[in-house]
């Protein structure tokens, strides 16, 4: 079997080539399809950006809105699904529910899961993109007990996203073009990371042929840890336990040096970066405008600030290459729009898709790919003489 190299967390094993996503952790560099993370998050809308990722260069304007309208086709949901979700507990975390309802999009649609097909691939992709907002929506909606807004196709991705999340039965809502646009944004940063712990999960799930959708499941479940997407939910949790538990951000932060009871500040450090995460830098800037925005001046920004202040001028934090990462300010951006923290991961799920779908065909159509299978280094019992269970 020979011999075998010991990489946990695969912190030095490429598991694949990838013409994606590029980014330089050193030096804060990421870049989609060789496109510059801010130049894209100023001027691109998220299908957009789903294109660039999914097709490798950016769409000419009669391929967006062929994409626009193919998606608004996908948007509702088929008959029985809104049953299928009423039957999981209204309270249950969001993230299980979002898997639960990713997966079972196979089951709704056994004629689209063969990943040969590319027509069947194409379809599966505009129905992921689609239906993943229409379910985001509708787990706002179940979660504070209001019925789901059907989808309107003469409405942006976005827009319609957030009107069927926060407008009545009628449809009477619209939100402010400068939320829409944040929203859109965010959507963006989080498009796609190369190889993070949920695209692996998704290439690791495909690589064995599974279908995009049961992929897909897998990496909404990967997103839903702590270390990773959960971050984003993590952070506020931390934020309003300073705040009432009196807390100052100095003596939470000598917690988290001591490390005691194995307390991290959430929303810092990265795998891969080791300088400020170009996203949160875009993040931070925004959560300015959009607090300032809706006159929604929070206790918690100014938290998150001092910790921030303190982790960029102190040596822990400073020797161990720890800077805010994508998830440190989004949730004070989401909570501003109405969200509450267990609907931040699944808007990180709905951002991510694009990528989780890109990095999948990506992999489907690479001849080198070969099923996921790592090895192991053994460090269990020799052999061993079997004892009957009279006998121990
Ligand atoms: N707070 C305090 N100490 C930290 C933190 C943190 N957030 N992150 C890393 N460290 C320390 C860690 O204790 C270790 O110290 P030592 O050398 O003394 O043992 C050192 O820094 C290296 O950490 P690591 O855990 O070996 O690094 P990693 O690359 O395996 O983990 C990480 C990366 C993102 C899981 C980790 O930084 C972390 O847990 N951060 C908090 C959770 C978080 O914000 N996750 C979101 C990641 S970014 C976007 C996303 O995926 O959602």
């Amino acid at each position: 079997t020979g011999l075998v190299t010991l990489d946990p967390g695969f912190t030095n094993t490429a598991s694949c080539e990838s013409a994606i996503t590029y980014i330089d952790g050193d030096q804060g560099i990421l870049r989609y399809r060789g496109y510059p993370i801010d130049q894209v998050a100023e001027g691109a809308t998220f299908l957009e950006v789903a294109a660039l990722l999914i097709d490798g260069e950016l769409p000419g304007t009669e391929a967006l809105e062929a994409l626009e309208k193919r998606v608004a086709e996908h948007a509702p949901l088929p008959g029985g699904f809104e049953a299928f979700l009423a039957a999981l507990p209204a309270q249950a975390h969001p993230m299980a529910t979002l898997a639960a309802a990713v997966n079972a999009l196979a089951a709704w649609y056994p004629e689209v899961v063969d990943p040969r097909d590319p027509e069947q691939v194409d379809t599966a992709t505009a129905m992921l993109l689609a239906k993943t907002s229409t379910i985001t929506s509708a787990l706002h909606r179940r979660r504070t007990g209001q019925a789901l807004v059907a989808p309107d196709a003469s409405q942006g991705f976005v827009a319609d996203f957030l009107r069927r999340t926060f407008g009545s039965e009628g449809g009477e809502y619209a939100a402010e073009p400068a939320i829409v646009d944040a929203l859109e944004k965010l959507l963006i940063l989080h498009a796609d990371h190369e190889q993070n712990c949920s695209t692996s999960t998704v290439r690791v799930v495909g690589s064995s042929n599974a279908n995009l959708f049961a992929s897909v499941a897998a990496g909404v479940n990967a997103l839903s840890g702590p270390a990773h997407g959960g971050a984003n939910e993590a952070v506020l949790v931390m934020l309003e336990k300073i705040r009432s538990g009196g807390e100052t951000v100095e003596t939470f932060m000598n917690k988290v040096k001591n490390k005691e009871d194995g307390v991290r500040l959430m929303g810092f450090g990265h795998r891969v970066y080791k300088a400020y995460d170009p996203r949160a830098a875009i993040v931070k800037k925004s959560a300015d405008e959009v607090l300032e925005k809706l006159g929604a001046k929070d206790e918690l920004l100014e938290i998150a600030q001092g910790l921030e202040q303190i982790a960029l001028s102190d040596e822990y934090f400073v020797s161990r290459n720890l800077y805010p990462n994508v998830d440190f300010y989004t949730g004070l951006i989401y909570k501003a729009m109405g969200f509450e923290p267990a609907m931040f991961t699944p808007l990180f799920a709905l951002g991510r898709m694009p990528g989780w779908i890109a990095q999948w065909r990506e992999m489907v159509n690479d001849p080198s790919t070969k099923i996921g299978r790592p090895r192991q280094v053994y460090t269990g019992a020799t052999e061993r003489r079997f004892v009957p269970i009279t006998q121990r």
